[in-house]
């Protein structure tokens, strides 16, 4: 690393080139995403619920993050952890009543955190009242008329009306038996076979849709999470895919695809913002949009559509000086002409955790099978993921920390096939063994399982290891030297530090393999991915290091914040 070029200049920019949100409080918020199955259960049945969610906002403000972001929470028959939605406007049974979420909405604020709500428009379950009405009505029905329902190719119908993949392993197309009992049409599903896509050109769809966006927004959340964001808009006609040399889903490396990142689904967008923007508060979108380069995600973020995106280049990233550089300075990039901020995240409940994944050989992630199967050096892994939580915490903009990871929980790898949820096992024939081993319970306190996420004696709906007791909450608090902590005294430094929201990100020169970015004179982040201890610039004090800092020296795999001079 040996240039010095200023990469994002202040972020304090004039509010035209904000598109009126200077000031906004998600421009700079570090949101917590809690998977409400694992994170804690209130009422002892091993599943997590609301009323456990409500018990634990507290450490949750206390950890020092802005907000929270729940995965799915709606009434579902869980074929895909949440994201089968059988009901928009209403509460898992699971989880707890609608009563149960205005508890949730109603502490958050109170204790200053902002709520954001994960919103599934892409498809729903099999099981919602518009899909079995669809099935009940018929062919050229206007029900059918909400899904994508057509008839097949080749003699009979009997091959899928073309060749798109479904994310999680096989055809997009599923076809059914008509009510006459003959085999009839094919619906297209692009996750599993119980999530059939809706029709984003249906009038009707369109129509209610708006009602579930103001069904939240008047229930007081501060944003919604966009789903699946690219999948909605489909070429018209539904042509063929070509897919080159790989068939999975490179959403990342796709371009010109019939079924992902379609310029017609922007029309959408730009009905709910107007939607949102009746709103008081700064009411957010965040869009989950895994497209290929910041172009094309930068269409996502125009001033009339979604306020902000998950940067997954970041997250996918390998554990490389010049990785890591290259898409911290492409994000800068590609944001900063649009005035929105950029957010970074290390992980979520699609992703093997980081310190599995930073302790395998290949530490980056384009798709889920990526390094899968490699043995992982978790003392190794776990150094890493210190220092890029340092990293993540440092950069302007936004930051996403999904549960559990500042436990440092590892991947649970040996899940026994019966208990495994995701349906991306059964897809895949068992292949893929699918991100389960990501969404086992949190291990809040003692010695054995279920670790005080449920009563004693209660098992959990996916078993939590023996050995956890060293990640509990009760015992990491209680360790200055835990990821816990560390993750805790940098959030509150975060918030501390004078100005550090108002300031970019400016690179100073640095040896091959080591990062060294400044944020005004607030903050100084080296970080060393090189393969020999560095020394740290004497003119500066350590404020916060990710390993201990001998005589100035910063060892491999290690990140300190320091007081610029
Ligand atoms: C993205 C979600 O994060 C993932 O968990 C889900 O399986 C798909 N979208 C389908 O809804």
């Amino acid at each position: 690393m040996t240039d010095t070029l200023p990469s994002a200049s202040p972020s304090a920019s004039p509010d035209a080139a904000t598109g009126g949100s200077a000031g906004a409080w998600w421009r700079d918020a570090v949101i917590y995403q809690v998977y409400p199955r694992s994170f804690a259960d209130g009422n002892g049945d091993g599943e997590g619920d609301l009323p456990g969610l409500l018990e634990g906002l507290p450490y949750l403000a206390d950890l020092g993050v802005d907000g929270i972001w729940i995965s799915p929470w709606f009434p579902s028959p869980m074929a895909d952890g949440g994201y089968d939605v059988s009901d928009f406007l209403d509460i898992h049974p699971m989880f707890g009543t609608l009563a149960d979420a205005d508890a949730v909405i109603a502490r958050a604020h109170e204790l200053g955190l902002k709520v954001i709500i994960d919103v599934v428009p892409n498809h729903t379950s099999d099981q919602h009242p518009w899909f079995r009405a669809a099935l009940a009505a018929g062919p050229g029905s206007r029900e059918r008329a909400r899904y994508l329902f057509r008839d097949g190719r080749g003699p009979g119908g009997d091959e899928p009306p073309n060749n798109w993949i479904s994310c999680f392993g096989g055809s997009a197309w599923e076809r059914v038996t008509e009510a006459d009992g003959r085999p009839g049409q094919w619906f297209m599903h692009m996750f599993a076979l119980e999530q059939p896509d809706l029709d984003w050109t249906n009038p009707d769809v369109l129509a209610d849709f708006d009602d579930v966006l103001r069904f939240w927004l008047d229930r007081g959340v501060d944003g919604l999470r966009i789903d699946a964001a690219p999948a909605m808009g489909k070429a018209a006609g539904l042509p063929d895919a070509d897919y080159g040399d790989v068939a999975e889903f490179r959403t990342l490396e796709w371009t010109d695809n019939p079924h992902w990142d379609v310029d017609t689904v922007h029309e959408v967008f730009r009905r709910w913002r107007r939607i949102a923007d009746t709103y008081e508060g700064d009411r957010v979108f965040v869009a989950e949009a895994v497209v290929n380069g910041p172009e094309r995600l930068a269409k996502y973020l125009r001033p009339d559509e979604m306020h902000s995106a998950f940067n997954f280049p970041y997250m996918k990233s390998a554990w490389d000086a010049g990785a890591l550089r290259s898409v911290i300075d492409a994000t800068l990039a590609s944001y900063e002409p649009i005035g929105v901020p950029s957010t970074w995240v290390l992980s979520s409940h699609d992703e093997t955790r980081l310190v599995t994944r930073y302790g395998r050989r290949t530490t980056s992630s384009v798709f889920i099978t990526d390094g899968a199967g490699e043995e992982s050096d978790l003392e190794l892994g776990t150094r890493r993921a210190r220092a890029a939580a340092l990293l993540m915490l440092a950069l302007p903009g936004g930051a996403y920390v999904y549960q559990g990871e500042e436990l440092g929980l590892p991947n649970v790898d040996d899940l026994p096939d019966e208990v495994l949820q995701d349906p991306m096992f059964a897809r895949s024939g068992g292949t893929m063994r699918g991100r389960d081993g990501c969404r086992v319970p949190l291990p809040w306190a003692g010695e054995h399982p279920p670790y005080a996420f449920s009563p004693a004696g209660a098992s959990t709906w996916l078993p939590q290891p023996e050995g956890w007791d060293r990640y509990t909450v009760e015992r990491e608090r209680d360790d200055p030297g835990s990821m816990l902590n560390l993750y805790r005294e940098a959030l509150h430094l975060r918030r501390d530090l004078p100005g550090l929201g108002a300031v970019g990100l400016r690179w100073r020169e640095s040896a091959d393999g080591v990062l060294d970015l400044e944020r005004g004179s607030v903050l100084r982040c080296v970080v060393n991915i090189s393969s020999a201890p560095v020394a740290l610039p004497g003119d500066t004090q350590v404020l916060l290091a990710s390993a201990p800092v001998d005589a100035g020296m910063l060892p491999v795999d290690a990140a300190a914040w320091l007081r610029p001079a």
